[in-house]
């Protein structure tokens, strides 16, 4: 069981762990790796996001929904309550929105990063237009999720997604069995560029 940090303790008896990072960078693969290492609950925040009608908009020219960003620690809370009913010991929050959360929500962050040659490699992949995939690109240059969840004043940790998925979930569970303090990113260290 991995033990609940002594820092920005969450107020719910599971942990919380959001995964975020720009699209395309790994964070779904991340995030049911070390749901299934971790015994945690994986939740497709997307999904309930989605659900729950709070997109207030189509934006075509990025051909993405519009969120209201505002409504989503509202989901998340219900997401927990529910999980904690259910007797879950820990959820995983995969989205590229999950840091809009509140910091009393959330354990920790993990902003999952890919190197631009290889992400450009998976957008491209999936048939994303030119001008989708270097948006995005754009995003991860200018480290659009890490700089937001700092400001959301979550506690954060980069993740290199480019290889080695194993390697990955392993580093992650080393730092999540030790007292993170040392290891999470001083907001400090990070301005906003946009
Ligand atoms: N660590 C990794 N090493 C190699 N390939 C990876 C790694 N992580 C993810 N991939 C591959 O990259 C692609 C995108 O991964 P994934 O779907 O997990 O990204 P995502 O961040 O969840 O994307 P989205 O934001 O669109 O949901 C997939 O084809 C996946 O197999
Ligand atoms: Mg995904």
């Amino acid at each position: 069981m991995v033990p609940k940090q002594k820092k920005g303790k969450n107020k719910h008896k599971l942990t919380v762990i959001c995964v975020t990072g720009t699209p395309g960078t790994g964070k779904t693969t991340i995030s049911k790796r070390l749901a299934n290492e971790l015994g945690y609950k994986y939740i497709n925040l997307n999904e309930l996001l989605k659900e729950s009608n709070l997109n207030i908009g189509r934006d075509d020219k990025r051909d993405s929904y519009i969120i209201n960003e505002g409504k989503i620690p509202e989901k998340i809370r219900e997401t927990i309550n529910k999980a904690e009913k259910s007797g879950e010991k820990g959820i995983i929050l995969d989205s590229h929105l999950s840091h809009f959360a509140n910091k009393e929500q959330i354990d920790l962050c993990i902003v999952c990063k890919c190197e631009l040659k290889e992400l450009k490699r998976r957008l491209e992949k999936r048939g994303y237009s030119r001008k989708k995939v270097e948006e995005n690109l754009e995003a991860e240059i200018f480290e659009v999720c890490k700089t937001e969840a700092l400001e959301q004043g979550l506690k954060v940790i980069e993740i290199n997604c480019s290889s080695n998925v194993k390697k990955e979930v392993k580093e992650i569970i080393k730092f999540l069995k030790k007292d993170m303090s040392q290891m999470v990113i001083q907001p400090s260290s990070v301005s906003r560029r946009r």
